[in-house]
């Protein structure tokens, strides 16, 4: 019998090495149709973050990375001063596409590094250490998010409802997912959860991704509007809230999709936990409160036309659009990584996370 494909069975992001393209699925098409882009342009590249063609934190940091090597393939040098200056702009080109997700900066850093530290090497040789960067970049992600997984599980069981805002699954990672890792890792253990998906306005991640790859999963799911996560948290469905991250700062506040705070507010209410999920690569210790990491603001039509057959706000009304909110650690039960699960006080556990992920990862925070 030959299997159908199911949209778990493409890769996210993917580099296309004869090409010279960057491979991602089209994001703003799911789920009613499943475009494959190759793109081979910088501007188009930096167009598909910007615009959410391909995205999620992890998602666009694999993107940018393999995004920076095709810039670099292209660059006409014989020497280290020649090569540098215009890798640099192409970095910081592809930096500026989105400004939350700390994952961006991070994978361009990464590479950039790896160009630095070997500067003394031919440019050829240099261009294949990056390839070589992105790919591992990518092959971390997928480590990372079963890691993520593994912990996770530990957080919930058989059967448990659990309650998820945007999309922070596969479609966001190179495989997996963060928040939820748990669940498609449970699944291929047979064990079932019941998930409720919020709408995720204004772009309905929740709605269209979530929901989307989580039944390609055969996982119960099902989806809510936002506005009715307090309605289902009062019914006792949901055992815990997971959620996905752009940013975590140093004392623990986290950074997601709009919306997830009022969740958050929520599940203290109810006394549900409240669980962050995301790869250290998301934790950006440079940053001590979540006041000062910077939310990216987005067009008006977004909210008052987009996904409407006609535009449903007066003409001239006022539009605030910000895409991500931030999560006061308060309200925050755990921060699951790859490293372990990280508990309050965070500004402590997190530090001991990173002390474990230098060690490769090994000895979880939190057993
Ligand atoms: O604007 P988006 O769709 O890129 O926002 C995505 C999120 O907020 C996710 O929850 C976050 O990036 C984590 S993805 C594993």
């Amino acid at each position: 019998m030959i299997e159908e494909k199911n949209i778990l069975n493409y890769e996210t992001v993917d580099l296309d090495e004869q090409e010279g393209a960057l491979v991602i699925l089209d994001q703003t098409k799911l789920p009613g149709e499943v475009k494959i882009l190759r793109l081979k342009e910088q501007k188009d590249i930096w167009q598909a973050i910007y615009l959410l063609q391909v995205r999620g934190a992890p998602a666009i940091g694999v993107a940018a990375a393999f995004g920076l090597y095709l810039a670099a393939k292209d660059i006409r040098a014989d020497t280290w001063e020649e090569f540098y200056p215009s890798l640099h702009k192409a970095k910081e080109y592809l930096n500026s596409s989105r400004p939350t997700a700390v994952n961006l900066s991070w994978a361009l850093n990464r590479m950039e590094k790896v160009a630095e530290e070997n500067k003394e090497k031919s440019i050829p040789e240099i261009k294949e250490l990056l390839q070589k960067e992105a790919l591992e970049i990518k092959a971390e992600d997928v480590w990372m998010c079963r890691k993520i997984g593994e912990y996770g599980l530990r957080l919930i069981k058989d059967g448990d409802g659990i309650l998820t805002h945007c999309n922070a699954g596969q479609l966001a990672t190179s495989k997996y997912g963060t928040a939820l890792a748990p669940i498609h890792l449970g699944r291929e253990r047979g064990m079932n959860f019941k998930v409720f998906c919020d709408e995720t306005r204004p772009l309905l991640q929740g709605i269209r991704l979530s929901s989307f790859e989580l039944m390609a999963d055969g996982v119960d799911t099902t989806v809510i509007c936002d506005n009715m996560a307090s309605q289902v948290m009062r019914n006792g469905w949901v055992d815990a809230v997971f959620v996905g991250c752009d940013r975590v700062a140093a004392n623990g506040d986290a950074c997601n999709k709009i919306g997830t705070s009022g969740v958050a507010i929520l599940a203290k209410y109810y006394g549900i936990p409240f669980y962050v999920l995301g790869p250290t690569s998301t934790i950006d210790m440079s940053i001590p409160r979540g006041e000062e990491i910077v939310i990216e603001q987005r067009l008006p039509e977004e909210v008052t036309e987009m996904w409407y057959q006609q535009r449903m706000a007066p003409q001239g009304v006022k539009v605030y659009n910000p895409a991500f909110d931030v999560t006061s650690h308060e309200l925050i039960s755990g921060i699951v990584t790859e490293c372990g699960i990280a508990r309050p006080p965070f500004r402590e556990s997190l530090r001991e996370v990173f002390r474990k992920s230098r060690n490769g990862g090994r000895d979880g925070v939190d057993g």
